[in-house]
């Protein structure tokens, strides 16, 4: 009886010239992953870390690379951002010590932005950098925390103070795993898709709207059409600014400099980083629109779509002094100048540093 196969992977190059790799994207790839990228014939170990909700995915994976030849050890981390600590990192270079890891050994991150980022930082670090292959498991992995080589742990005093850039050799996709991840996981990991649209691409933008339905219930088709393109589109970014030094990567936090505020001070957790981005980006459509830079048509047309996908559009009721208090730290601020990623257009936006405090607490909700 003929098999049915999945269709073949969509590719995305990121073009970064020797440390160029390929994001593959398809249905069914975990069983095919070693015939995906030929450095994993070269591996001796292969070192897998993994959420603990991806336990049984991590088993085929191993048994796909026993049946090789290829040595497997498999970490199982507890979900949760407190993972990404200094604490985790060392348990994770000590298994490595035991499992007499060197430069042969592949580290496979199996999960969301928490295990890409700690298995990453460990990848980048030990031995002075061992090869990292990306398997991302939640949307907004799959669409941006997997591409672009920024990995890294927590520090008390601030999220991902200690990282490094360490580009992965590959990234596999298999929207297959999609199918367990939690409805609002899945609908933060939109928003971030929104962002791209909204900062390069209209048409991408346009075509989420019209999708919208067939997204949310997750249709195959469309979302390797939407990680597709939303991993080309950050993959142009980074390959133009890796290190974010020319300031063009730093249109990828569009909607974060409130959405950080929203975390920090509404306490991590009590909204998804997803659901502060989407409310942040309506917040930062709305200076546009006080300047007179976009007309209201396209701020309601964001707002519709975000909800759409019952992402939250109105920013928390949090005091707009403390908040301001934490936009003033951000990265991007100079001299205590607030800056923005605006838009000028569906599709294109720019860095403003006139903002004034006066103009943020204009778009914030009325508290005080
Ligand atoms: N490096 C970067 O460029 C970058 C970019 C954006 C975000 N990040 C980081 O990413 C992290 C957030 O990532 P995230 O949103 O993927 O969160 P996450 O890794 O915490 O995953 C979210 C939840 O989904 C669960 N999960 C993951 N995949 C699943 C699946 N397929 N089925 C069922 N459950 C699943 C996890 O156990 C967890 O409970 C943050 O630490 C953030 O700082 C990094
Ligand atoms: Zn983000």
């Amino acid at each position: 009886m003929a098999e049915s196969k999945d269709p073949a992977p969509e590719k995305v190059r990121v073009g970064l010239e020797a440390r160029s790799y390929d994001i593959q994207i398809g249905q069914g790839l975990l069983s095919n992953i070693p015939a995906l990228f030929p450095h994993v014939s070269k591996t001796t170990l292969l070192f897998i870390v993994c959420d603990e909700h991806l336990k049984t995915q991590a088993s085929l994976i191993s048994k796909v690379f026993h049946n090789l030849g290829i040595n497997v050890a498999e970490v199982v981390l507890p979900s949760g951002e407190n993972q990404k600590c200094l604490d985790s990192a060392s348990k994770l270079f000590d298994q490595l010590v035991n499992a007499r890891a060197d430069r042969k050994t592949m580290v496979l991150a199996l999960g969301g932005g928490v295990v890409g980022d700690l298995a990453g930082f460990v990848a980048a670090t030990y031995n002075r950098g061992l090869n990292l292959f990306m398997v991302p498991t939640t949307l907004l992995s799959m669409v941006d925390s997997s591409v672009g080589g920024k990995v890294g742990i927590n520090h008390p005093m601030g999220k991902n103070l200690i990282g490094a850039f360490h580009q992965p050799v590959g990234v596999a996709i298999d929207i297959n795993v999609l199918n367990s991840l939690p409805d609002r996981e899945f609908r933060s990991g939109l928003a971030e898709v929104v962002k791209y649209g909204m900062i390069l691409d209209a048409g991408l933008f346009g075509f989420l709207e019209a999708n919208a339905a067939g997204i949310l219930a997750r249709e195959p088709g469309l979302l390797v059409k939407i990680i597709k393109r939303s991993c080309e589109l950050k993959a142009q970014v980074v390959s133009q600014d890796e290190r974010e030094e020319t300031g063009l990567r730093a249109i990828l936090n569009f909607g974060h400099t409130f959405a950080h505020a929203f975390e920090t001070i509404g306490g991590y957790g009590a909204w998804l980083h997803g659901e502060a981005v989407a409310a942040g980006m309506v917040c930062a459509n709305k200076l546009s629109l006080n300047r007179g830079m976009i007309d209201e048509s396209i701020a309601a047309r964001v707002v519709a779509l975000l909800k759409a996908f019952n992402l939250p559009t109105d920013p928390p009721k949090l005091s707009s002094t403390s908040l301001l208090e934490v936009m003033r730290n951000d990265k991007k601020s100079v001299r205590g100048n607030l800056r923005f990623i605006l838009a000028k257009k569906l599709g294109e936006v720019a860095l403003f540093d006139d903002v004034t405090e006066e103009n943020v607490k204009g778009v914030l909700s009325p508290l005080n």
